[in-house]
């Protein structure tokens, strides 16, 4: 009864501390139930039964990062890179515009090919064509003169994931030379800027404990930011984590219930890895309180080799098949899929 305490308190006041967000978390089996039925009334309260649907374009699996846990670092030389024309990027928006996207999101590794001038000619010329799009860039740690121009150029909204508060835990998932603080750094620009930012993290990393997912809500609190992505860490082979265990859609459709109650009215993806490791992981983390997904509108030829992790769901079907998928898998959870921007609810009091 206690537990449910703390999870009215979080409902009501957005806020815990961290101790408490640790016997939540510890305790979860208890509050679990209470916990969704509160995320789901808060999430239908500011969203209704809508779902946003975001158009992924992962345009360069080259990064010169070398995370530990990710598939297309640099280190791994059996990854096979690609990387897609301005051409090609405009095909997949029209491509997604046919089928009803009006967000898309520009993912790929940290790859110095694209210099700031192509960036912003992409976004440029997406924003051209699809005057009526958002666009998200989700392309890592930048300076601020360059998150600056891409702004300039048009985009709307960036990506860019915590991965973890902690600073000891995330040095234990990146090499040297990586930092939390800087990534941290860079969301606050991003915020400053004018982005509608999206932070996130994985649950279930190795070495993560209770306290560093307490920390995570924490930072979130602290950050607001208008987008959280949340999935569980899933091996990737060919990592130094190939043999660590995945982390469970148990704990994070919890951890998108918390997020839920902290951030009420925050855009939180159904998130391509928790349909991996659960058949109906992604509608499941609706009637936790998501309400977006990002199918993958990359060309066929190219979605085998953009392979954070193992086993990833979608890599053999066409766009128009996906978007298909979704609108029943999404319906079937009760929700209806919008197409619109999808724009968080403080943008659009700007507008
Ligand atoms: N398992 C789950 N998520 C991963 N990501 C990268 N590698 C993995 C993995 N092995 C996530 C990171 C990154 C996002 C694009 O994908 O959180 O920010
Ligand atoms: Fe580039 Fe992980 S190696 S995101």
């Amino acid at each position: 009864e206690e537990l449910k305490e703390l999870v009215s308190k979080l409902y009501s006041t957005h806020h815990l501390e961290k101790g408490e967000y640790v016997s939540l978390i510890e305790n979860r089996d208890a509050v679990r139930d209470y916990l969704f039925e509160l995320s789901r009334s808060v999430r239908e309260k500011y969203y209704g039964k809508d779902v946003y649907i975001r158009g992924l374009i992962e345009f360069t699996d080259y990064c010169k990062n070398d995370c530990y846990y990710c598939g297309i670092r640099c280190s791994n030389k059996q990854a096979e890179r690609y990387r897609l024309s301005k051409e090609q990027i405009l095909d997949c928006c029209k491509t997604g515009y046919e089928l009803g996207f009006r967000t898309f999101v520009l993912q790929g590794g940290e790859d110095p090919y694209y210099s700031d001038d192509m960036i912003c000619d992409i976004v440029c010329s997406i924003k051209r064509d699809f005057p009526d799009c958002a666009v998200t860039l989700s392309i890592g740690e930048k300076s601020e003169e360059s998150y600056r121009r891409y702004f300039e150029s048009g985009a709307d909204r960036y990506l860019l994931r915590h991965e973890t508060a902690d600073y000891e835990h995330y040095s234990k998932l990146h090499p040297p030379g990586l930092s939390a603080k800087h990534r941290q750094d860079c969301l606050r620009t991003l915020k400053k800027i004018g982005y509608q930012t999206g932070a996130g993290f994985m649950v279930g990393s190795p070495y993560q404990t209770a306290e560093n997912l307490a920390d995570d809500m924490l930072f979130l609190e602290e950050l607001k930011p208008e987008m959280v992505g949340i999935g569980p860490f899933i091996p990737h082979h060919a990592t130094p984590f190939a043999d660590k265990p995945q982390g469970t859609a148990e704990l994070t459709l919890f951890m998108l219930g918390l997020v839920r109650l902290a951030l009420p009215d925050v855009l939180l993806p159904a998130t391509t890895a928790i349909g991996t490791i659960h058949p109906t992981g992604r509608e499941l983390a609706l009637k936790a309180g998501a309400n977006v997904v990002m199918p993958n509108l990359s060309p066929t030829d190219v979605r085998k080799k953009y392979l954070l992790y193992d086993n990833k769901i979608c890599t053999g079907d066409e766009s128009a098949q996906c978007r298909m998928c979704l609108q029943k898998r999404v319906e079937d959870a009760g929700y209806r899929i919008v197409e619109s921007r999808g724009d968080h609810a403080s943008f659009n009091e700007r507008k």
